[in-house]
């Protein structure tokens, strides 16, 4: 199975492995908010130790043999170190890459996340043993629906009641599937 790069650049951004020590900086800059956890797996954190420990568990990832783990990245504004956002992929298994994304509040409206995005699922479909890049988000988030069509994925349907929101209460809620697959 490929592995995906530890660091990568785009226009505007750089990705690396997260550390525990970036957790004060990425508390600070969208994990404490929850406009920005509002359609997420978790809820905005209000204290900056488990985050570290969330930073230590996702960075252990990349040195661990089991494919099927979340790799992380934290995405930083090239020429600085403060984090902006996070991107990650799950590598499934069968072909398959799962994405999902984050960006501070800050830095939303300016393609940020469709920049990262695009460039792993270019990524993605170069490695021979991967076929299908894919993403999905709350049918209610626009933005990033958008997000992944900017990433060159299509639109492929509803999936209902596939994913729980905490932020928004304890029912899954209907989610919209992009891919671009080879
Ligand atoms: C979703 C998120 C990643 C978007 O990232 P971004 O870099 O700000 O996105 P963009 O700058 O590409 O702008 C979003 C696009 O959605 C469009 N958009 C925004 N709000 C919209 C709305 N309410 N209805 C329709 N389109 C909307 C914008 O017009 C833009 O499209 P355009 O470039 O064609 O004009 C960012 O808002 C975020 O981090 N949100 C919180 C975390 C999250 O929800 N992550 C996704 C989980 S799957």
């Amino acid at each position: 199975m490929s592995r995906p790069p530890a660091t990568f650049a785009t226009a505007r951004l750089v990705a690396r492995i997260p550390t525990a020590d970036d957790a004060p900086a990425v508390f600070a800059s969208y994990a404490n908010d929850p406009a920005v956890t509002r359609y997420l797996a978790w809820r905005a954190y209000e204290r900056v130790e488990p985050l570290a420990a969330f930073l230590r568990e996702a960075a252990s990832h990349w040195e661990k043999r089991d494919a099927a783990l979340p790799l992380t990245w934290l995405l930083c504004l090239k020429g600085t170190t403060t984090p902006i956002g996070s991107i990650g992929v799950t590598l499934e298994g069968s072909g398959r890459a799962l994405f999902g994304y984050v960006l501070a509040r800050k830095f939303w409206g300016h393609g940020m996340a469709a920049e990262a995005l695009a460039y792993l699922v270019d990524w993605t479909l170069a490695q021979p043993s991967l076929y299908r890049a894919y993403a999905y988000c709350d049918v209610e988030n626009p933005a990033s629906v958008r997000v992944m069509e900017k990433a060159g994925m299509v639109r492929e349907g509803v999936l209902r009641r596939w994913h729980v929101a905490p932020t928004l209460g304890p029912e899954p809620r209907d989610c919209m599937v992009c891919a671009k697959v080879r």
